[in-house]
């Protein structure tokens, strides 16, 4: 067990345990942020694997506990059982770390822990502290309606109308509006044992004492009101988190900042940012069709593309065949973005996105509009509330076409259509940033969520 930074105070001690990937590490290191400011103490336990960069949080104290996963490369495909893994291997050193951690503070006399938030995919933290004796909460960073469409999932493969597959029907899921079958984050890979078992593992409480949620009322109050009626304990929708966090970089991948400079020469509303999030990634067609899309719709873009996200020999067969040519000084390529930064850049006129929640949630708090194409999991949920409930999104339907590509980018980016939805965009942030603030709902949660801890 490394130790590498102490930190010294009289506060009470939270210590964050967040999943190891890009999308899980961000909310628990901003929700970290925000209760430091609040007066506590701050110990991140982590994997070495995917490790967050401890200097980007100088106040904060980390400690690496082994995994015996460093060593693996992980992919979008077997996430799942990547989770699984994790929370087998991670159990024991975890709870060697917080009895060594507990022991030093009776020793040292440094502030007690006052509890453990863990994320709800490391579900292993739950026994854990049940048996060093101390609180646990858990963090959700994936929507509200989420949860509740993969609890609809459970029920309606009890009831035999689902099968492991999923589902491609346009039907609409009773009482989960506007979700269709086809939109249910149903899990393709791995065996449907795995995925079951993956949702009622996070689903189990077990003997933690909250919920803290990345959402608010704003968005998704009736998911909530619905979620509360069925849940023990008391929810605390206190998002979205990253609005309410002191701004700072949470990033595994190094930013490339020249997109800022590029940006700075374009035309108000007139760039689309272009990312999949961390983990998603394209086939060689779809690679192509993006590209050309892109060119032909003579929109300026920023795309990101991730190292490992496409292939690489396509990427310069592409380069090859004149791509670069058509697009001209119309198009920035990096590899990975300050992506709150670019949504918040004046000349950033729409988001195609893959509708991880986190970027989900950035475009919202800068009231910039969506084409969505969704690639897995809570991704179609959330593309399917960004079109149909807060009406800011053109979802991408069908498989990735040059045609229909070029054609959404116009009616996002040029159209009356477009216009209307920057214009709903622009007043749900508005509406959030309300929330947030003294009297909104997000800032109220959060302080009852502040009074729960030092209850404890
Ligand atoms: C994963 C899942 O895929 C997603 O469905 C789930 O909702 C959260 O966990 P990910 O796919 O990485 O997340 O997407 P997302 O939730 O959008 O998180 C990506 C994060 O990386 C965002 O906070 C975004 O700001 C950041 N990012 C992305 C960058 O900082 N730079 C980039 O270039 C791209």
């Amino acid at each position: 067990m490394e130790m590498e930074k102490e930190h010294k105070s009289s506060h009470p001690r939270l210590v964050l345990v967040p999943l190891p990937f890009q999308g899980h590490i961000n909310p628990m290191l901003q929700l970290g942020s925000i209760l430091h400011t609040k007066g506590f103490s701050i110990t991140v336990l982590h994997t070495a694997f995917n490790s967050p960069i401890p200097s980007n949080y100088p106040e904060f104290g980390f400690v690496s506990i082994p995994d015996n996963l460093s060593e693996q490369l992980i992919s979008a495909d077997d996430l799942l059982p990547f989770i699984s893994l994790l929370n087998l291997n991670c159990g024991v050193p975890f709870q060697e770390c917080l009895a060594k951690m507990v022991q030093k503070q009776e020793v040292e006399n440094e502030p007690s822990i006052a509890c453990i938030i863990y994320d709800e995919c490391m579900y292993f933290c739950d026994a854990v502290a049940k048996y060093v004796k101390l609180p646990s909460i858990v963090l959700r960073s994936t929507s509200a309606s989420t949860y509740l469409s993969r609890n609809a999932i459970l029920q309606l493969k009890a009831e035999g109308v689902l099968t492991s597959q999923g589902s491609t029907s346009q039907d609409l899921v009773p009482g989960l509006h506007p979700l269709r079958f086809k939109d249910l984050p149903v899990s393709k890979i791995g065996t449907p044992e795995i995925f079951l078992q993956f949702i009622t593992n996070i689903y189990k409480t077990r003997t933690s004492s909250a919920i803290i949620w990345n959402t608010n009322d704003v968005l998704e109050q009736p998911s909530l009101q619905e979620i509360q009626k069925q849940c023990q304990v008391g929810i605390f929708p206190v998002g979205p988190l990253h609005e309410v966090a002191p701004a700072s970089s949470s990033s595994l991948i190094k930013e490339d900042n020249s997109c800022i400079t590029w940006l700075e020469k374009q035309k108000q509303n007139t760039v689309l940012y272009v990312s999949l999030g961390s983990l998603a990634s394209v086939d060689k067609k779809e690679l192509g069709e993006m590209a050309w899309g892109l060119a032909n719709s003579k929109q300026p873009f920023l795309w990101v593309i991730r190292p490992g996200s496409v292939d690489d020999q396509e990427w310069k067969k592409l380069l090859t065949e004149g791509f670069v040519e058509a697009v001209g000084e119309n198009g920035c390529i990096v590899k990975w973005a300050p992506q709150k930064e670019v949504l918040a850049h004046g000349a950033v006129g729409g988001f195609w996105t893959h509708c991880g929640w986190n970027s989900t949630l950035e475009s919202i708090s800068e009231g910039v509009p969506m084409i969505c194409k969704p690639c897995f999991g809570d991704q179609r949920v959330n593309a399917r509330h960004v079109s149909k409930v807060w009406r800011i999104g053109i979802q991408l339907e069908n498989k990735c076409e040059r045609g229909e590509i070029e054609r959404a980018i116009k009616r996002l980016m040029v159209d009356k259509e477009g216009k209307e939805m920057r214009h709903r965009a622009k007043n749900l942030k508005e509406r959030i940033q309300l929330d947030i603030r003294e009297g909104g709902s997000s800032y109220n949660s959060l302080n009852k969520l502040i009074e729960l801890i030092m209850s404890f």
